[in-house]
This record gives C-alpha cells, structure tokens and sequence, in this order.
C-alpha cells in the first residue's frame, strides 16, 4: 500500500490509475481511524476501482485550539489498519504546507443556511474549515465517488451542496453509521471514555431509537419535552441540543409535512467529550 506525502506524486499516480479506466473513490478522514472509517473504506471499494484514504488532521475546522493540540495522531496504526483489509489503497498524508501552502486559513461559504443549523450554531467556522478541506482534496483526488459518514450528516448535506455549488462532478455517496455493541455511535472521542460512561453514553442512540418510534404518534413539540427531560435526569450526561429537522433543509420541523423526510439529532457532553448522533425517522 503506497502511502502519499505530496500532492504531485499522488497525482501522478492517479493519472496513471485514470488512464487505465479504472474508477477512484474517496475517503477524507483525519485519522485516528477506527472501524466505522473502515466501513467508509469497504463500501468505496466495492463501488470503485482504487480507494484513496486521506488522513489529515485538518486545522481550520477546529474551533477549540485544545481539541486540535489533543487530537490523536496514530498515523502508523492507520496504515496498518487499512492495510489488514487487503484492498486497492492509496493514502494521502500531506503536511499542512502541503496542502494550504504558507497560509492556513478557511474560505468562506455559503451553503444556503444548512451551515448556520445545530453544529453551525455550536460551532463557529466548522463548516467553513471543513470545505475549505474537502474542496483542495477534491480538487487534487478528482474521484469519481466520495463517501462520507451519515454520523456526521450535516457534513454530508454541506459537502453535497459544495459539489452542487461547484459544479464538481463527483458522486457523494453518504454511508451507514457504525455502531459499537452498546449502540453508541463510533468515533475516536470514545477512547477518552471510561468504560462506565462508555456504557452510559449508550443512552444516547436508545433515546434516539426511542423518538422514531414516538415520531409516528405525537408531536414534535412533545417530543423535545420528552427528550429534555429524559436528559435532566441523567447523571452523566448533558444535553447540548436535540432537534428533528428536514434531512433536505436541516431547519427544525414546523409541522410535520407530507412528503418530507426527518432525522433526529442530538448532541450531548459525557464530561469533557462531545459526542453527536442521529438518526432516520420516516423514511
Ligand atoms: P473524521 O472525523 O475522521 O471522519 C471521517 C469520515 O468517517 C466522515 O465522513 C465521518 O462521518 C465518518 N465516520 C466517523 N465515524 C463514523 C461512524 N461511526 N460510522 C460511519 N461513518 C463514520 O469528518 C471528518 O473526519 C473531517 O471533517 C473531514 C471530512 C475528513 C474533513 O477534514
């Protein structure tokens, strides 16, 4: 598996991989891989020719300086864990230099108002740090399809829109969340928990798993009631926010509309650790 520092000999690569008809897809990632990125890296390779797996820890999307000097770099452990799965690879690695040359900073987008909902309210400049990202990559990648994780999916609407915006022609393929025995959703976040609250932090996709199926019956107004405060009661974990929003808008439901589609999300601190779920409600 060859492992990729510098854009130029990627693309090199690539161009050749291109000439040979063969299709690239494309896993953006910031490492500390675990095995819900693998299942990213399994669904691309069964749609396309070669994989390309970036790992970059990407420093404009970070709003808290303390997440980003914290952020676990293991870059010898993901390569050999995508080299256990024995697929056509190829990793992209670059320093920030590499990437945003002398100036690190984000662009500006507009994603008509999907980037001011939830994460966007929490967390100023994400979004813009996050396409500022996944544009260059796209744009030294040219994959045909590029896979990103439904955990994170209000990124997944945001990188959809870009490639609309842009007229980038690559397929955005949103993939399953992976979930941990307990149900609580994969993320490199879960290592910093103990196991105790590892096991608590279950409640999370329980009470998601719980507000689907009132989803058919009541209201969401009574339903946010419900969720809040099953939250106020609970010892370990505090609520940042739930919402049921339009999967197309992200906008909190009004009133429940005939052919929409709504997901659930929740956003919710275990101490220090953030941690974010969501899920299909109607469709
Ligand atoms: P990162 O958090 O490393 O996630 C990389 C990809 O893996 C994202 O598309 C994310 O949604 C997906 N993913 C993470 N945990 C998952 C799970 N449990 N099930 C399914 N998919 C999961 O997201 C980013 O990096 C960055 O913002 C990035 C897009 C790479 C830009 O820097």
């Amino acid at each position: 598996m060859q492992i990729y520092r510098e854009k130029a000999a990627l693309q090199g690569a690539i161009s050749g991989l291109k000439q040979e008809k063969k299709s690239i897809g494309f896993v953006p990632t910031m490492g500390a891989l675990h095995i819900g990125h693998l299942s990213l890296v399994k669904q691309a390779a069964s749609l396309c020719d070669v994989v390309v797996v970036s790992i970059f820890i990407n420093p404009t999307q970070f709003d808290n300086p303390n997440d980003l000097r914290d952020y676990p770099r293991t870059l010898e452990n993901d390569v050999s864990l995508l080299e256990e799965l024995n697929l056509n690879i190829l990793v992209f690695a670059p320093n920030a230099q590499e990437l945003y040359g002398e100036k690190i900073e984000a662009e500006h987008f507009l994603f008509d108002g999907l980037e001011h909902e939830m994460e966007g309210k929490f967390r100023a400049g994400h979004f813009n740090g996050v396409g500022t990202v996944v544009k260059k990559l796209f744009e030294i990648v040219k994959p045909d399809k590029a896979f990103f994780g439904e955990k994170d999916y209000q990124q997944l609407q945001i990188i959809k829109k870009l490639t609309q915006k842009h007229s980038l022609p690559i397929e955005i393929i949103g993939c399953p969340i992976d979930r941990e025995v307990n149900g609580l959703a994969r993320s490199s976040r879960n290592e910093r928990l103990s196991s105790e609250v590892r096991e608590e932090a279950s409640f999370i996709y329980n009470t998601l798993l719980q507000v689907q199926v009132k989803f058919g019956t009541e209201s969401a107004k009574s339903i946010n009631v419900w969720v809040k405060d099953q939250f106020e009661g609970h010892p370990v974990l505090k609520l940042e926010y739930f919402e049921i929003a339009n999967i197309d808008t992200l906008k909190t439901i009004e009133t429940k509309e005939e052919n929409a589609h709504y997901r659930a999300f929740i956003a919710a601190f275990a101490g220090e650790v953030r941690l974010i779920d969501n899920i299909a409600l109607n469709y």
